[in-house]
């Protein structure tokens, strides 16, 4: 008898850890089911992978036919690049020079001077294009190097400048003068900090704000709430989103460690809805809305821009919906929806993403922008999830400092910056912003389509994409053709283009001449031959087999 009621009690216990397993694996299965297929949907596998791509790199003949072009072609593409190269150590020596002695300090130089083509191209790009990265001055629209080239300014400062850079220089001066009396003192605040504080919170329609140095410090601190008040571990990314380098949002490639209360989970999916609604563990959803330009893929950058598969394409409609979808299931199971604006904030409308997309979020970063030109990162939310300790817990905390949160000077040209972004000439820029810029890129687009040329842009508002239509292992080039046409661009290339409002259609017009000046230079140097069986596809199973080749012959060496 006890022997029975023994081997009843045991198979119930083995049956009940079998349905808590089955459970537990229906979870994980969920859980696969909700990522991207793609390899940035697979933040680990990703990070792995990258671990075996090996280098190698082209030399001065393979340069010019690595997709196997005719030697006509070849010998047009090296005559055009001879040009350029001239063209580039005549007109930007200075820039170039103080550049390359800048470059052995400082690492970050290094670091984006490596990754703005692709590796099998960096070293005959950077023997013979090399890029300077400093300047004397701006003014308007422009920005002049060393040599006194001016250039019309398409990096944004990293999205910083959305009013133009007089602006921000105005905040700056106008803001250090109003704290001058007190100078740099920390800890204590200057006045104007409850004038900033009323205006963010009535922009942001939430109740309460802290201010930190970055953006990426303000989504640590924005997660950090989250974690503490749900109680729960893990916070979701969706797919490709960029918060700011702090290892948990940014679990592959870039960061050596693993984040493992991250889950990254694709965006404009039932499935991740599905994850959310039926999940206990997770705490807050990180919300990037620039993504809408490019759901589901990271930002992009010329440096593996090896064929013409970027594609971009915002649908203002779709996107919004998958807010409100987000929104509301976030609403049901309690768990925090964080909108990071770090980057779109005061780009798309004056109040920010959620007034543009007509959805509210819990929490919302704000930096970059908002700073007035110095370095910030704001974290908005409901008053519930702002506080650090709970009345009932003393040690119970959530602790987030730092010394210079809340400088003077920040607070100051960030006062500026919110007073002069109310007044009517400022708050005019966002009249019809996007049927203005939606226009400016498709009289861009046509015109490249006139002239044949195998280029379009993508655009949400002044954030533009460019990108290629027709497969190319050269479109990378574009870049050094569009500098030459004195366009300023950032690391990335083509990849980003970031337009501040204040752009008249004069001013696009001259921008869109240079553009297309550009594109057909660099068509008549023969970049963009094309033999009609090449596809994105060859072209990566060529690179493959590339790869794979060198692996194999380089262990061989060993
Ligand atoms: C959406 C978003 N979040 C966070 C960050 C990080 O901000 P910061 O570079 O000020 O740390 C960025 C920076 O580009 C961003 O675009």
């Amino acid at each position: 008898m006890a022997w029975a009621t023994t081997t009843l009690a045991v198979c119930g216990l083995g049956a009940a850890a079998l349905a808590t397993s089955m459970v537990a694996l229906g979870r994980r299965l969920e859980l696969s089911q909700a990522k991207h297929r793609s390899l940035a949907g697979h933040a680990r596998m990703a990070r792995r992978l990258a671990g075996f791509v090996p280098f190698y790199d082209y030399d001065e003949d393979r340069f010019f036919d690595s997709d196997g072009a005719p030697a006509d072609i070849a010998n047009l593409r090296r005559a055009g690049f001879a040009r350029l190269s001239e063209l580039y150590k005549t007109r930007f020596t200075e820039t170039i020079r103080c550049s390359a002695e800048a470059a052995e300090a400082i690492s970050d130089l290094q670091f984006t001077g490596a990754y703005r083509v692709p590796f099998q191209y960096r070293r005959v790009v950077r023997a013979h294009l090399p890029l300077g990265t400093f300047l004397q001055s701006s003014d308007g629209l422009t920005v002049t190097d060393l040599d006194g080239n001016r250039f019309y300014d398409l990096t944004g400062s990293y999205g910083v400048n959305v009013f133009g850079y007089d602006f921000y220089k105005d905040t700056i001066a106008c803001g250090a003068a109003r704290v001058h009396e007190l100078g740099p003192v920390l800890g204590a605040y200057h006045p104007l900090i409850i004038e900033n504080a009323k205006r963010i919170r009535e922009i942001s329609g939430l109740d309460e704000v802290s201010f930190h140095m970055s953006g990426t410090e303000a989504v640590m601190q924005a997660v950090r709430l989250a974690r503490y008040h749900t109680r729960r571990t893990h916070l979701v990314r969706l797919c490709g989103a960029y918060h700011g380098w702090w290892g948990d949002v940014q679990p592959g490639i870039g960061n050596p460690q693993p984040a493992h209360e991250t889950y990254t989970l694709a965006e404009m999916s039932e499935e991740t809805l599905h994850v959310l609604r039926t999940r206990r563990d997770i705490a807050c959803v990180l919300v990037n809305p620039e993504q809408g330009l490019h759901p589901n893929a990271p930002a992009p950058t010329d440096s593996s821009l090896l064929d013409s598969a970027r594609s971009s394409h915002f649908d203002k409609a779709a996107y919004t919906d998958w807010l409100k979808r987000l929104r509301q299931v976030c609403s049901e199971r309690n768990i925090v929806l964080i909108f990071d604006e770090v980057f779109v904030g005061f780009r798309l409308a004056p109040g920010g993403a959620q007034e543009y997309f007509g959805v509210r979020a819990d929490l919302v970063t704000y930096g970059k922008t908002i700073g007035g030109g110095l370095p910030i990162g704001v974290v908005c939310g409901r008053k519930d999830l702002m506080k650090r300790f709970r009345d009932d817990r003393p040690a119970d905390i959530c602790f987030a400092r730092g010394t210079f949160n809340s400088h003077p000077y920040v607070m100051a040209a960030m006062n500026e910056f919110l007073r002069q972004f109310e007044a009517p000439q400022t708050q005019a820029l966002y009249r019809d912003l996007d049927a203005v810029w939606d226009g400016r890129a498709q009289r861009l687009n046509q015109r490249l389509a006139d002239e044949g040329l195998p280029v379009k842009v993508a655009n949400m508002s002044a954030l533009w994409i460019v990108c290629y239509t027709q497969p190319s292992r050269y479109n990378w080039m574009l870049q050094y053709y569009l500098r030459a046409q004195g366009l300023a661009l950032s690391w990335v290339g083509t990849a980003r283009l970031i337009f501040s409002l204040n752009y008249t259609d004069a001013d696009f017009d001259a921008v869109a001449d240079r553009f297309v000046a550009a594109a057909k230079a660099m068509a008549q140097d023969g970049w963009w031959w094309h033999d009609p069986a090449t596809t994105n596809k060859t072209i990566k199973r060529a690179i493959m087999k590339e790869m794979i080749a060198h692996r194999l012959f380089s262990a061989r060496k060993h």
